[in-house]
């Protein structure tokens, strides 16, 4: 493996960004790079190696079939429920289509159970961040999004998920309009650490 440069991965991380759908120009992004993502998501640290990342990936008609599926499950369930919002309907129905490539973010419990499900869940999250971190390092455009159908259970089967496992959202990836700013912003970590020496 080459060397690699402290200063570079610090780089990395800190200019990492969400970039949003409204940032995309449109043009596809290559499934190569999509599958570069995936592999690099497939090395997240697995406490016991259960490995609880899975990903369903929609590109072209895909995205029409999720966006369909989306906007009709909240339709079907909001309405039940008495809150349906137009807005909402026509958000789900459409904005999938603004994005080159969809990755379903799922966690599949461990069947024995052998870890707590928040380690499988920082499992994933773990698994996510390589994928951002490549698409960052590649100048390709992504978010994680936990809006929508994530988090309804009449949900999880589309994604072949189980009652036991979690929809966790979605990664909208698609090429980055350069034009628009990049700026990131955190409260400064010493507010959020304590050191006992
Ligand atoms: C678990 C998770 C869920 C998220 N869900 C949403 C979301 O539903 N909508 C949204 O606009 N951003 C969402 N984000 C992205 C955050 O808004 C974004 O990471 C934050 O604004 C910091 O920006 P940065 O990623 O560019 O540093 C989510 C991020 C994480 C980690």
């Amino acid at each position: 493996m080459p060397e690699l440069s402290p200063e570079l991965v610090s780089q990395l991380l800190r200019e990492r960004r969400s970039i949003y759908p409204a940032q995309f120009t449109g043009a596809p992004v290559d499934d190569e790079m999509i599958k570069e993502m995936l592999e690099n998501a497939n090395w997240a640290p697995t406490h016991r190696f259960t490995e609880p990342w899975r990903f369903v990936v929609f590109s072209g008609d895909g995205l029409k079939k999720l966006a369909e599926f989306q906007s009709n499950l909240y339709k079907e369930v909001s309405s039940k429920a008495g809150d349906f919002d137009e807005v909402k309907f026509q958000k789900l129905a459409t904005k999938p289509l603004m994005s080159s490539h969809i990755i379903a973010i799922g966690m599949a419990r461990d069947p024995k159970e052998s870890v707590p499900e928040v380690e499988e869940v920082s499992s994933v999250a773990m698994a996510v961040q390589n994928m951002y971190l490549t698409a960052t390092a590649n100048s390709v455009g992504c978010y994680w999004g936990s809006g929508g159908v994530t988090y309804y259970e009449e949900a999880k089967p589309f994604f072949g998920l189980g009652a036991q496992d979690k929809l966790l959202g979605f990664l909208y990836v698609g090429t980055i309009n350069k034009d628009k700013p990049l700026t990131g912003r955190r409260k400064p970590v010493e507010d959020k650490v304590r050191w006992v020496r």
